[in-house]
């Protein structure tokens, strides 16, 4: 993510100048299961945010578009792979609901299935711009245009998701604390 990549994507620019208190900046993850990818997510970005000092700064969620795992913790396939990194995921299962849209500055689709069903759950045109997909804070050299599902996967595929999601999150650190007015 660089300078060029932030000024060429208006719906990026939009959704960031849309944060309506750039002192508490309230970004919600989502996946379909809210097990694996999202919560994870929410895990790195906090962590990320606590590296920079900026935690004050932010409040960091995570749900799922399925309603299939809901009160669970993470896969604890995730949760080991996370632990092997330092990251404890204690996140409860919970689905994404119509009422995120106002709780929530940026939503953050894990890949365009998420995005799609998340365009079509947001209850106004304004709820549809906070939406966004990850892989629009992806390193520019990035081999991947989504966050893929790692459920039906072996080990690599949980590794994958890791590392695509700790360059992510530290991208979207610094593009939105970069330029939202504190
Ligand atoms: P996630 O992965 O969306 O990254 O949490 C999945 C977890 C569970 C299921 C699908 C994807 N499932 O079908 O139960």
């Amino acid at each position: 993510m660089n300078l060029l990549e932030f000024n060429d994507n208006p719906r990026l620019r939009r959704a960031i100048a849309q944060i309506e208190n750039p002192k508490k900046i309230k970004v919600l993850f989502v996946c379909l299961g809210n097990i694996c990818r999202s919560p994870a997510a929410e895990g790195l970005m906090r962590q990320s945010v606590i590296e920079n000092g900026s935690e004050g700064r932010w409040e960091i969620d995570s749900a799922g578009t399925g309603n299939y795992h809901i009160g669970q913790l993470p896969d604890p396939r995730m949760r080991a792979h996370a632990r092997r990194r330092g990251l404890e995921l204690d996140h409860h299962c919970r689905q994404v609901s119509e009422s995120d849209f106002d709780d929530f500055d940026l939503i953050i689709a894990m890949d365009s299935s998420n995005y799609a069903n998340l365009r079509r759950i947001a209850p106004t045109p304004e709820a549809q711009e906070k939406i966004l997909q990850m892989a629009e804070f992806f390193d520019s050299v990035t081999p991947c245009d989504h966050v893929p599902d790692p459920y039906y996967d072996g080990a690599d595929g949980f590794e994958l998701v890791l590392d695509l999601l700790t360059a992510a999150t530290r991208n979207l650190r610094d593009t939105v604390e970069a330029n939202s007015l504190a």
